[in-house]
């Protein structure tokens, strides 16, 4: 993929997250590998004000922040990039303060194994980085150590991470977390529900692995 076309698939999902109720305004971002470098949102900006030409340039390896473009990086290149450069299977990252995954955050509720599309994350949980403040170092180290076993995590009192082989890949995951997270915070409403085994949850994986939703690359284990 041409540097161009990555750009513009970055706004394409920076609008369609905003479009489909998982973000709003200027919080979230989304971040691209294109070779060594990552392409990402721009702080501050938001979907309905953002262009090609506003999407930042930094390079993986390098986690002294240098950018380059003409407005500064998202506050959290630091867990997007350190996702990029630890999980060489991940080539997108979304973040956003989707709704019912930041109630579950709020509530520090991890989501257990309530419905076997959990699987489609890398195993039987999604689990929940600590607290640190927004674009900090340490809420990067929290996040990206909760994201090397899984492809999607939820944030205290923030939002929610996800990571996928491509944008689109990520993008679903966006949504199907969004999916969980709603249904957990419903079944909590009604006693709390029945949760699938380990076993159940493996079983689950193996068989996506012959399906479309789960037939991708990326390999959290
Ligand atoms: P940026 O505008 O810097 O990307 O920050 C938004 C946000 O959601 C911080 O967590």
């Amino acid at each position: 993929m041409t540097e161009t076309d990555a750009r513009a698939e970055i706004i394409a999902a920076y609008r369609a997250l905003e479009a489909k109720g998982l973000n709003r305004g200027a919080s979230g971002n989304v971040s691209l590998r294109c070779g060594e470098y990552l392409l990402i949102t721009p702080t501050a900006v938001a979907f309905d004000a953002i262009t090609p030409e506003m999407i930042v340039r930094m390079r993986i390896d390098d986690a002294s922040g240098d950018w380059q473009g003409p407005k500064p990086p998202s506050s959290e290149w630091r867990f997007h990039r350190g996702i990029l450069a630890t999980r060489p299977d991940i080539n997108a990252v979304v973040h956003t303060h989707a709704p019912f995954c930041t109630i579950l955050a709020i509530a520090r509720k991890p989501i257990p194994a309530i419905h076997y599309m959990i699987a489609a994350f890398g195993g039987a949980d999604i689990p929940l980085a600590d607290y640190a403040r927004y674009g900090s170092e340490d809420l990067a180290k929290h996040v990206v150590a909760a994201m090397q076993s899984r492809n999607g995590c939820l944030m205290a009192n923030h939002g929610m991470v996800a990571g996928g082989h491509d944008l689109t890949r990520t993008l679903w995951l966006v949504d199907e977390l969004e999916a969980l997270a709603h249904q957990y915070y419903h079944a909590l409403a009604i006693g709390g529900g029945h949760m699938l085994s380990d076993a159940q949850i493996e079983e689950t994986a193996r068989a996506f692995s012959g399906y479309g939703v789960g037939a991708r690359p990326e390999t959290a284990a």
